[in-house]
């Protein structure tokens, strides 16, 4: 099969990878990093399954427009891709379907004042949301009432986040510890991918500093069952999926759902309409079976069985810039790369880099590398990773150093217990 991959980050590389195993792949626009890399655009490549791993082009609609040139597309059109791309409407859809999530009310650009007395109305934290996409920096959760005002305003007022801003969600606060799963759909039923990740969006040690898209994640979570999975299938999935089909809209790709587990159960915080960056990397290299076949299966509408993974364990670490996530500084050379390559157990995409005209690798984004470690056991797996991320080196390279460490601390408890 000849697989074309759209995107250029760490999750591609991870899907690259994993598909070259029983394809052929192509990658757009990839990057100097990702083997199979080209400069021409998806509708122009010629291949018999595309997996479009970012939601701005799903958001677009570059799956409709494949699909309308008779192509087998993994990834939903842009109606279905309204899940992630208007909270507002995921909102809308998911109370209709029944779905336990935080109440909720949505203003638009002339409403700042009925927003604002709709806070009023609310206990701290205070949760407000732009509408459209905002690169997983729309979302503010404060205890600081003025606080959530001003942004509601600067977000309808279009200042903050320009046109995707000019539409908020506000919603009820709600506290627990946070889960995310993911299913493939093809259309018509949802399957459960059986694992769970923790991703670590603060950049520093111990969830401080700023949030990021992502400094590192392990998957599965020891904490979590199967069955913990399949109740929020039950509760969350499956009728999204059948609310989706209601509305006629064929939705074939992966659902990413996020919850809070709260003190009433769990509650849908979102939807994501693609793999978690970087959850896919902890994720993707586990699958069992041929990945190409399964997610072809998914974009003709015909899931034949669900998807089974290894039971190892994986933790991945990213590498960031010097500067990020407000300003990254790009052209650094990067030390060490084929070195800890090298090393058993690890595997490194490319989520951020270039060539210098020298050809020298060198940083091109915020998130450079993601550095993942594979093993039996967690603690295995979180040790070589940084192993390997020991080795690697460039000017103001930025990295969490306790990603898996916290859970780790709890299963070391439980053994001693
Ligand atoms: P979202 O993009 O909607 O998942 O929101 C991003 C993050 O904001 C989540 O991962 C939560 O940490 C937090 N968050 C979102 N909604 C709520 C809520 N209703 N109550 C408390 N925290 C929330
Ligand atoms: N890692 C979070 C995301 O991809 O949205």
């Amino acid at each position: 099969m000849r697989v074309c991959v759209v995107g250029s980050g760490g999750r591609e590389h991870a899907f690259a990878t994993v598909l070259s195993q029983s394809s052929e792949v192509v990658v757009t626009p990839g990057s100097p990093g990702i083997k199979g890399s080209t400069a021409q655009v998806a509708t122009e490549i010629e291949a018999d399954l595309y997996v479009v791993g970012p939601e701005v082009p799903l958001v677009q609609g570059l799956a409709d427009q494949l699909r309308a040139d008779g192509r087998a597309v993994f990834g939903p059109g842009s109606d279905g891709a309204r899940l992630e791309g208007s909270k507002a409407w995921m909102k809308s859809l998911v109370e209709a379907a029944g779905v336990p999530t935080a109440r909720y009310a949505s203003f638009g650009e002339h409403e700042a004042d009925a927003a604002v007395a709709f806070l009023s109305t609310l206990a701290p934290p205070y949760v407000v949301k732009t509408d459209g996409l905002a690169a997983g920096k729309g979302v503010l959760v404060t205890d600081t009432y003025t606080d959530a005002v001003e942004d509601v305003r600067a977000k309808l007022s279009g200042t903050s986040f320009g046109d995707s801003g000019r539409c908020v969600v506000i919603e009820e606060g709600l506290s627990g510890p946070e889960l995310s799963l993911f299913a493939f759909c093809d259309g018509e039923k949802a399957a459960l991918i059986p694992t769970s990740a923790q991703d670590h969006k603060r950049l520093r040690d111990q969830d401080l500093g700023p949030n990021t898209g992502g400094m590192g994640c392990y998957s599965p979570m020891p904490t979590v069952s199967t069955t913990d999975l399949d109740d929020m299938m039950n509760t969350a999935v499956h009728p999204t999926v059948e609310e989706l089909r209601k509305r006629e809209i064929d939705y074939r790709g992966v659902l990413f759902a996020g919850f809070m587990m709260t003190e009433d159960g769990p509650k849908l915080l979102e939807f994501n309409v693609r793999f978690g960056d970087p959850e896919a990397q902890v994720i993707l290299p586990r699958f069992e079976g041929d990945l190409a076949e399964t997610l072809l299966q998914v974009a003709i509408g015909d899931l034949q069985s669900p998807p089974t993974l290894s039971t190892d364990a994986m933790v991945t670490v990213v590498l960031a810039s010097q500067g990020y996530p407000t300003a990254p500084q790009t052209g650094d050379v990067i030390y060490g790369l084929e070195e800890a390559r090298a090393i058993e157990g690890v595997e490194i995409f490319c989520a951020g880099v270039a060539l210098n005209p020298q050809g020298e690798l060198v940083t091109g984004g915020g998130r450079v590398l993601n550095v993942c470690g594979r093993a039996a056991k967690l603690e295995t797996a979180r040790d070589l990773a940084y192993n390997a991320v020991s080795v690697i080196s460039w000017s103001g390279m930025q990295h969490r150093t306790d990603i898996g460490a916290s859970i780790q601390a709890d299963l070391d408890k439980e053994e001693v217990a």
